[in-house]
């Protein structure tokens, strides 16, 4: 691992992870206008514009959040990030695109990705939500390690007003599988 953050590339078999790039914008705006990812991602700007895309990619890496491109064979097939809390925590949030789904893609990226806040970021413990209902979520989650600690009720607002249950997922040091 290399120690510029632009420059953290983080492998699993054929899975990079690495910082977004200002050319990733266009994988970034076709991804997110998969009806999925509108329903179980409320923080999504609708509609979501090349703007937004653009935005996205060029957050600052670190100092805060640590935010990767999925890959694999070079073709940006996903998002995961870590956001850092109090007292060593961390959340974390991923996404896949539609036609890469199913393929094992965000477990293999969460948990490289869990692996590198543990052990690189030193968090010691991580936290995810998902919507209720959103199960392949969920078995990503407990796929990792994840462990499911209750609901949190009326945690999620639509932008249509909507309000939803969360599932709140952790993992600590140890847990990782
Ligand atoms: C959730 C998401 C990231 C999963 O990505 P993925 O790369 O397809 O995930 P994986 O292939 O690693 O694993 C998916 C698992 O869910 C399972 N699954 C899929 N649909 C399911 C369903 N309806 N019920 C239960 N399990 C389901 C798959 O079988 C697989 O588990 P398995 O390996 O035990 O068979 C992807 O569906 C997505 O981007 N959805 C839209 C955005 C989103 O929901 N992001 C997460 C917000 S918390």
């Amino acid at each position: 691992m290399e120690t510029s953050p632009q420059g953290i590339e983080l492998h699993d078999g054929p899975i990079l992870l690495r910082a977004w790039r200002e050319d990733d914008a266009g994988a970034v705006y076709l991804a997110c206008q998969d009806p999925e990812m509108q329903r179980w991602l409320p923080e999504l700007p609708r509609p979501y514009t090349e703007d937004d895309a653009r935005a996205f990619v060029s957050e600052a890496f670190g100092h805060g959040g640590y935010k990767f491109a999925v890959c694999e064979h070079g073709t940006v097939v996903g998002s995961i990030g870590v956001w850092l809390a109090n007292h060593e925590t961390g959340h974390i949030g991923y996404w896949c695109v539609p036609e890469a789904r199913g393929r094992g893609i965000t477990t293999r990226a969460l948990r490289r990705a869990c692996r590198y806040a543990l052990d690189e970021l030193h968090l010691e413990r991580l936290e995810l939500h998902t919507d209720s209902d959103n199960m392949p979520s969920q078995r990503v989650a407990a796929k990792v390690g994840f462990q499911r600690e209750g609901v949190k009720r009326s945690y999620l607002r639509h932008p249509d007003g909507q309000r939803r249950d969360s599932v709140l997922f952790s993992l600590l040091p140890g847990e990782l599988r």
